[in-house]
């Protein structure tokens, strides 16, 4: 599967550690950012991550900043996200099974390494169920952006 992933500097060393665990089990990971560890907007590396997805470029995205959250408002400014921010297997299993999510963020202040890589693993090959699900996703993306 071709993956975006993108981080801020707060999730630097968790987007290293999952690209490098992504690329292990085969799959394709494009580096969205950030450059390095100083300081940085986590708004513009979500955006060029969710863009990727957005397009078709990539199937999934994966995001990291400190708690998930920030990064996953900010992809899910875009038309046809669906980022979700996990913490738990249930949640990022969910997320697939019942809102087709195309993206996950993982906090990195907030989870453990081994629970960020089971996160991700869990919401990449987790199917959508489809069915009345797939009804109310694709009402979301008829809802008017007012
Ligand atoms: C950066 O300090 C932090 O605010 C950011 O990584 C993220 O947690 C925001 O939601």
């Amino acid at each position: 599967m071709k993956i975006a992933i993108a981080s801020d500097h707060a999730g630097y060393d968790y987007r290293q550690m999952l690209a490098e665990h992504l690329r292990a089990q085969g799959h394709e990971v494009i580096d969205c950012g950030c450059p390095g560890k100083e300081s940085c907007d986590y708004p513009i590396f979500g955006r060029k991550a969710a863009q990727l997805v957005k397009s078709g470029e990539c199937e999934r995205g994966v995001l990291v900043c400190g708690t998930g959250f920030g990064i996953s408002l900010s992809a899910n400014r875009i038309p046809g996200i669906r980022c979700v921010n996990c913490t738990d297997v249930l949640t990022a299993k969910m997320s697939r099974l019942h809102n087709d999510a195309n993206m996950i963020a993982v906090g990195a202040r907030v989870v453990g390494e081994d629970t960020a890589k089971l996160l991700v693993d869990t919401f990449l090959t987790t199917p959508h169920e489809g069915g009345r699900h797939a009804r109310r996703v694709a009402l979301i993306d008829s809802l008017p952006l007012v």
